[in-house]
Order: C-alpha cells, then sequence, then structure tokens
C-alpha cells in the first residue's frame, strides 16, 4: 500500500523524507509527494516514481526542519499529480498524507459539500483534510479534538499525518489498521510506514496503537487515547542495521535477498533450535499446547498462502493433524466452521495485510487460539495474535518475496516437527534425523547459488519472451509450483500456471503446444514416475520440459533441460526447488529489462481489503 515518512527536528526536513520515500517506494510508486514547513507550508507532488519529485525539487531552496511525504499505490482516483498526496482542506488549514481507505469517504463528501467545502481531486485522502478541518473550525477543541472526532466518524484504514497550519513546530499522527511507527533521537522525531525508512537515523522506535494519536514535536512525542488523554509509550530498539535495508553492491533488493537465504535460514533455525532441541518457549507455545491441538486452519496471502500448502502436506504426515489451507481474503467472508481446540495459524511477512489480519481478528472473535508466523517485529498481526514464531529474514524490500518465504517454510517444519512429537507421532530418532537435515537446507540452497546459476541464466535468456509457462508438479512439488508460478507472474509478467501435474490432462493439457516452456518440478521419490508420464504427455504435445529434480531421480527421458538441485528428505525439498524457480523468474524479469523490486501493479503488503 502506499508508504508515509515525516520530520520534526534540527535538521532540513526535505533530505530526510526523500531517503525515507526512497526506502518505502516498494509499498507503491503511482505518485509521490511531500510537505514542508518553512515561513509557511510548500506542497510538491510528481506522477510516478520517487526520482520525478526528486528532479522537480533539484534547484528548490527547503529548509524547513519540519515535514510529511508520501509515496502511492492509488486506490481511489488514477495515478496522477492531483491526486497525489499530500492532499489539503479547502483553505490549507489542514495538509495531511494517508495510508489506507476512507469506506465512507462518498457519505463524508455529501455531509461536507452541505457545509461549502469543495473538492479538487478523486481521493478519500482529500476527504481527511475536510473532515478534520471542519471538526477543527466546528469544536475549536484544537488539534487532538478535531483527529479524535475524526477517528470516531470514518469508517476504514488509516495511517495518517497531519500538519495544521496554526501549530507551527508539530505533526499529529493517528492510526487504524495501517502501519505506522515512530522514531525519536537527539535530532528530532520521525514517523513511518515502515522501520527501514528511519533506520538510517534511529532505532528507538515507538509503537502506536489502533484509534491512538501522537503529537511529534522537535524533541518529544506525545500520546493521546481517543478520549485525548495522554498516554505513556515505552521506546522500544528495533534489531535490523541499516545495512540489511541497502542494496550492498547488488543490482537489485531481490537478488540481494536470494543470496541472503543460506543466512536468514540458519539464523531462523538457530533462534528456535538450542542443543539439538526446538524450543518454542519464547512465544508461549509448548508440547501441553500443542498436543492438545486436534486440527489446523492455515491462512494466508500471496506466496504466505503458498508456505501454508507446503506446510499441510508436512503437518499431515509428520503429525496426524488435519490441516485446512485457506487465502485469508475467502476465510474472513466463508464464514468458517472452526472449533476450540483447533489453531488458526496466520502467515504473513509484514504482518500488516489487511485480509491476513482480518482473518486473524475473525479467529479470535470465534475464540480459536492464533499462531502468527511473521517477519514484521511489533507489526499488528504479531501484536494480536495469541502466539507468534517470528522468522528472522531482516528486512525484505522487494515486492517479490524470497528470503522471507524461505523462513516462514522453516517456522512451519519446525511448528510441524514439535507437533509431532508432542503428539508422539514422530520418536526421539526420527526428530533428531528431521533436525539434523533441517540444519543441511542453507548449504544446500547455497551449493545451488554456487553451482547453478548459469544453467538457470541460460534458461532465463532463451524463454523470456515466451508468452505464457506451466509449473507442474504432484504433493509437495505441486505445492512449490504454486510459488515459482507466482514468482514469474509477479515481475516478469508472463501468464503461467501451476498445475497439479495428475490434473493436466482433465483440461489445461489442451493449451500446451510446440515449445510451451513447462517447468516440471519431481522431487518425490514415492510419486515421481507418476510425474514423470505426466511430463510424458506433455512431451508428446510438443512441450519444452525443464525439469527441477535432485541428481538420483532420472527424468532424462522427458526433460530437454535439467536443474539439479541438492538432495534432502521429502518434507524439506520446498526450501531447495523453491531457490532455482525464484532465480528463473529473477533472471527472465532482467532479461526482459523490467523493474524487478517494483514490478506494476504490485505493493509489498497490502493494507487494505
Ligand atoms: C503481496 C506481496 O502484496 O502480499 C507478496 O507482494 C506477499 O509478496 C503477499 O506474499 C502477502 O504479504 P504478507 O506480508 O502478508 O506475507
Amino acid at each position: 500500500m502506499c508508504g508515509i515518512v515525516g520530520y520534526n527536528g534540527k535538521n532540513k526536513a526535505i533530505d530526510i523524507l526523500l531517503e525515507g520515500l526512497s526506502n518505502l517506494e516498494y509499498r507503491g510508486y503511482d505518485s509521490a509527494g511531500v510537505a514542508i514547513r518553512d515561513k509557511n507550508i510548500k506542497i510538491y507532488k510528481a506522477k510516478g516514481k520517487i526520482i520525478n519529485l526528486k528532479e522537480k525539487l533539484e534547484n528548490k531552496k527547503l529548509n524547513g526542519t519540519c515535514g510529511i511525504g508520501h509515496t502511492r499505490w492509488a486506490t481511489h482516483g488514477e495515478p496522477s499529480e492531483n491526486n497525489a498526496h499530500p492532499h489539503i482542506s479547502n483553505d490549507g488549514n489542514v495538509t495531511l498524507v494517508h495510508n489506507g481507505i476512507i469506506e465512507n469517504y462518498q457519505e463524508l463528501i455529501q455531509k461536507l459539500t452541505k457545509h461549502d467545502y469543495k473538492f479538487y481531486s478523486d481521493t478519500d485522502t482529500e476527504v481527511l483534510a475536510n473532515i478534520i478541518d471542519y471538526y477543527y473550525k466546528k469544536y475549536k477543541m484544537g488539534p487532538i479534538d478535531a483527529i479524535n472526532r475524526t477517528m470516531v466518524r470514518v469508517r476504514g484504514s488509516y495511517a495518517i499525518a497531519v500538519m495544521f497550519k496554526e501549530y507551527p513546530d508539530e505533526i499529529w499522527v493517528a492510526r487504524k489498521d495501517s502501519p505506522m511507527i515512530i522514531g525519536k533521537n537527539d535530532d528530532g522525531t520521525y514517523l513511518a510506514s515502515d522501520v527501514p525508512a528511519i533506520l538510517k537515523y534511529t532505532n528507538n522506535v515507538y509503537y502506536i496503537d489502533n484509534l491512538e494519536a501522537a503529537c511529534l514535536k522537535k524533541d518529544k512525542v506525545i500520546f493521546y487515547d481517543l478520549n485525548g488523554d495522554v498516554i505513556e509509550k515505552e521506546i522500544k530498539k528495533v534489531k535490523w542495521d541499516i545495512a540489511a535495508a541497502e542494496k550492498s553492491g547488488y543490482e537489485h533488493f531481490m537478488i540481494k535477498e536470494i543470496y541472503e537465504q543460506p543466512e536468514v535460514i540458519s539464523k531462523t533455525i538457530n533462534s528456535y533450535v538450542k542443543n539439538d532441541i526446538i524450543n518454542f518457549k519464547e512465544c508461549g507455545l509448548n508440547k501441553r499446547i500443542l498436543k492438545d491441538i486436534e486440527s489446523i486452519y492455515i491462512v494466508a496471502c500471496g506466496s504466505a498462502y503458498h508456505v501454508g500448502v507446503c506446510s499441510q502436506y508436512v503437518i499431515e504426515e509428520l503429525s496426524k493433524t488435519p490441516v485446512r489451507v485457506d487465502i485469508a481474503s475467502e476465510f474472513r467472508y466463508r464464514k468458517p466452521l472452526l472449533n476450540k481446540k483447533e489453531l488458526v495459524i496466520i502467515i504473513s511477512q509484514s504482518g500488516e495485510t489487511a485480509d491476513s489480519l482480518a482473518a486473524l481478528r475473525e479467529a479470535k472473535k470465534m475464540g480459536v487460539k492464533t499462531l502468527a508466523i511473521v517477519n514484521v517485529v511489533g507489526s499488528s498481526i504479531a501484536r494480536e495474535a495469541d502466539y507468534v514464531l517470528y522468522t528472522l529474514a531482516g528486512p525484505e524490500i522487494a515486492v517479490a518475496t524470497t528470503k522471507a518465504f524461505s523462513t516462514q517454510l522453516i517456522a512451519m517444519y519446525l511448528f510441524a516437527i514439535e507437533l509431532a512429537s508432542a503428539k508422539r507421532r514422530i520418536d526421539k530418532k526420527e526428530y533428531s534425523r528431521l533436525l539434523n537435515e533441517i540444519k543441511l537446507i542453507p548449504g544446500k540452497v547455497q551449493t545451488i547459488l554456487d553451482k547453478e546459476i548459469k544453467r538457470i541464466q541460460k534458461v532465463a535468456s532463451e524463454f523470456y519472451s515466451v508468452p505464457d509457462a506451466f509449473y507442474i508438479g504432484r504433493g509437495l512439488d505441486y505445492a512449490i509450483s504454486l510459488e515459482g508460478s507466482l514468482k514469474l507472474k509477479e515481475i516478469s509478467y508472463i501468464h503461467s500456471e501451476a498445475y497439479a501435474a495428475g490434473e493436466l490432462k482433465h483440461g489445461t493439457i489442451s493449451l500446451i503446444e510446440n515449445n510451451t516452456l513447462v517447468l516440471g518440478i519431481v522431487t518425490d521419490e514415492e510419486i515421481y514416475e507418476k510425474t514423470i508420464s505426466n511430463l510424458t504427455e506433455v512431451k508428446s504435445r510438443g512441450g519444452y520440459i525443464v525439469t527441477v529434480a535432485p541428481k538420483k531421480i532420472d527424468v532424462s527421458k522427458v526433460s530437454n533441460y535439467k536443474i539439479t538441485i541438492p538432495e534432502t528428505i521429502k518434507y524439506f525439498y520446498p526450501s531447495i526447488s523453491v531457490i532455482p524457480l525464484q532465480l528463473l523468474g529473477y533472471y527472465i524479469a532482467v532479461s526482459k529489462g523490467l523493474d524487478v523490486d517494483k514490478p506494476r501493479n504490485l505493493a509489498k503488503s497490502v493494507t487494505v481489503e
């Protein structure tokens, strides 16, 4: 969704805002804008990426030390300079930036129009500026009163930063459901949608909760609840460092994050495996709780959902616990049949995806325990879940997830093993065998990064202009095909489908013709012959087959091109076979000269419905 940033302190705000917006650009890049307060408030906006705004500001003397900024992912109103943020109230009394969606904005436009307010943009956000101004003028009780009345009146999700004409050295903020963190150091106070935007200046942050507001002064932050009473907040230290949020010499964040996988997979394993024992104590889970779980419901979006599909196979086979998997946007309105002895697991990199957050709240409303697998510390899903297993991928900037996906798989494997052990479905010997194999995964990922790049680049250079592609496999290979296919679609814009290999002949095989690119994932020794015969059916229709398989599986009869992956235990192959699939998507997108880190129409975390 959009990214917002703000600074109030001793230094020139413009540099800090532009730096912050560049670090938030993965959240949306339809337009950008800043409002800088010097003697009065100056607003600059530009359509498209931050670079367009930077060019516009080149010769501008902006010495103001207080300002707010925004990078947009358009929802209401097309990408344009007029619809770009910051937006102002009719007389310029209120200037604000907003991340989220105001659901009842049409109704508010009618109300405000009756009070002679006029609107220049197609956005829901401009309504916010005017409704705050309306309450500010009607009740004359100052900013906090106007903001709190607005929070009571509007429906939807928002993180806002507001500047009032009559309060020169202050930035006011408020949030509901959209993410926001507030930072502080000796040079001033900061606000941002996400940590990487201000990590260069401080890792001392406050977490502002839903329906809370705050006033950022040059040297302190004052927090308020919905009654307008001052509330105390504890400052927390973020463990991420700035290097993690930079490209470190790589051409794109995505390839940097792909190469970080061995390290972050190790970190995630080591954070939960101590002396060859899995320890979930920190997140409050223990064998007694796990033993009583009768069934599991995994809910997520995008790639996180694919982690859920992979996990279903592993959890069911190891712990004999029934698992359902659902897309969060369906789960939240499906009125799911849950029982109190069930565990709902929400998987989310950002911890802010609106559908996943709503699914979590739905489960809680039904009195069902929730476990969140999350990468961003202090995010909404992490704070609202009963149990949280943090993945240690570090900040993930590229819109298409890679390293967070891999650490989520690890967290789910460890969960499956601990559950199976708690239910005495596996004995100590099997427990150690599985754990020992998991510890070898980082090295095996490294082997692919060391040995297979050239072969994958060759496939990419030959196939980057194909109109479509198919990914097929059985069992866990089918599950990981879903992710491989999504990676290609997300960043190369090639239409692609993942299919259960056995299902192809019931329709979709009609799409296979000469040289149609088909990726065959073949790792499972128990069923690979079935997959081979499905690939044979594809080959006989002229499909060009690229296989991803370990050495010991003979795909020579069907494979036009083989990418060899290291061997492992069948449950853990998704962690290995996904790597060449990530790389193939990446190199095809690079071959097409596309913006790999910021693919069109996508955003890193979708905080609206
Ligand atoms: C999309 C991202 O917006 O949201 C995907 O582009 C991601 O990469 C999906 O998988 C879900 O996000 P999250 O943060 O809930 O895992």
